[in-house]
């Protein structure tokens, strides 16, 4: 353990959020972890190896230089074309320092193509702004030497604090409708499957675009119920949302880049996650 921890700091951008701080967990115990979180909180404050960062405000390459990450994970929120600025001086951080960026990117890259889901190497396309603006910051990234990113496509995730699984919760207790889709076909993950799978990546030092998510393929509006029953909330009021008529699919499959077995999972595998 002791020989893994010196082999890296890693510097997690957003790591007092979801997902930012289930990997800050999962990596500080092996390597030099640090963080960045943006509203203040006494947590994050006494602990030294966190920083105050706001992206619209900061200069990134400040935080990069006090801490010289040797990799950067990118979980971040906020302005888009802050966000897109943010991580152009990434890109020359990694350039002068040949560190690596592990960027958290989305299904939504490919929300233009309905019919099929889609695979690594497939052609980006989105209709949606939040999906051309992950498309903007992944074609600067793919530009790089391949050793030096990994882009992480994520389908929803879910998991016992997940923001969704949250807001599932908070509706039936204000007794307002949980939104489903029933023509959307997906495939899901959980913070749990997330970090043990991005731990791998560091650990081999595997790069290049991953799809990290089940490997079946699930309706929205059937996995918001299974999820209901597992969180044993009885008479929900669902609101069934048809955004088409056809059924659409926002799903990132495996295809080239597998992890092994061992990390793989199925939609069922979220759900027991969440029974209480
Ligand atoms: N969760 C999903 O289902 C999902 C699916 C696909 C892709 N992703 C991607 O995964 C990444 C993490 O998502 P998440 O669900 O973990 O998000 P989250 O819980 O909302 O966390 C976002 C993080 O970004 C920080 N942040 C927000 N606005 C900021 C700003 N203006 N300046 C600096 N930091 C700011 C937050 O800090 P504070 O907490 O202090 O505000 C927090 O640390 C995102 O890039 C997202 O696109 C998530």
């Amino acid at each position: 353990m002791k020989k893994e921890k010196s082999k890296h700091t890693i510097l997690i951008l957003g790591a007092s959020g979801f997902l930012g701080n289930a990997l800050y967990k999962e990596l500080c115990p092996y390597f030099r972890t640090f963080g960045t979180y943006r509203i203040p909180k006494r947590e994050f404050e006494k602990n030294q190896h966190f920083f105050q960062y706001n992206v619209e405000e900061d200069d990134v390459y400040e935080i990069l230089q006090a801490v010289k990450p040797t990799i950067i994970i990118s979980a971040l929120r906020g302005d888009f074309s802050a966000q897109v600025i943010a991580h152009a001086h990434i890109v020359e951080y990694i350039k002068t320092y040949k560190s690596k960026l592990i960027f958290l990117s989305s299904a939504n890259v490919f929300d233009a193509y309905s019919k099929y889901p889609s695979y690594e190497n497939d052609k980006t396309l989105s209709n949606s702004i939040y999906g051309h603006f992950k498309i903007k910051i992944e074609n600067a990234l793919l530009r790089l030497p391949k050793k030096h990113v990994a882009i992480i496509r994520l389908p929803m995730v879910f998991g016992a604090q997940s923001p969704r699984t949250q807001e599932i919760k908070y509706f039936f207790k204000e007794k307002e409708p949980i939104e489903v889709f029933p023509n959307l076909i997906m495939n899901v993950s959980t913070d749990s499957k997330i970090t043990q799978q991005i731990h791998y990546i560091i650990n081999r030092n595997k790069s290049g675009i991953f799809h990290l998510g089940s490997n079946d393929l699930v309706h929205h509006d059937d996995f918001i119920k299974d999820i209901i029953t597992a969180l044993q909330i009885k008479t929900p009021l669902l609101k069934q949302v048809f955004t088409t008529n056809d059924d659409r699919y926002l799903a990132v499959l495996p295809k080239e880049n597998l992890l092994p077995k061992h990390l793989q999972f199925t939609s069922k595998d979220v759900l027991s996650e969440l029974e209480v």
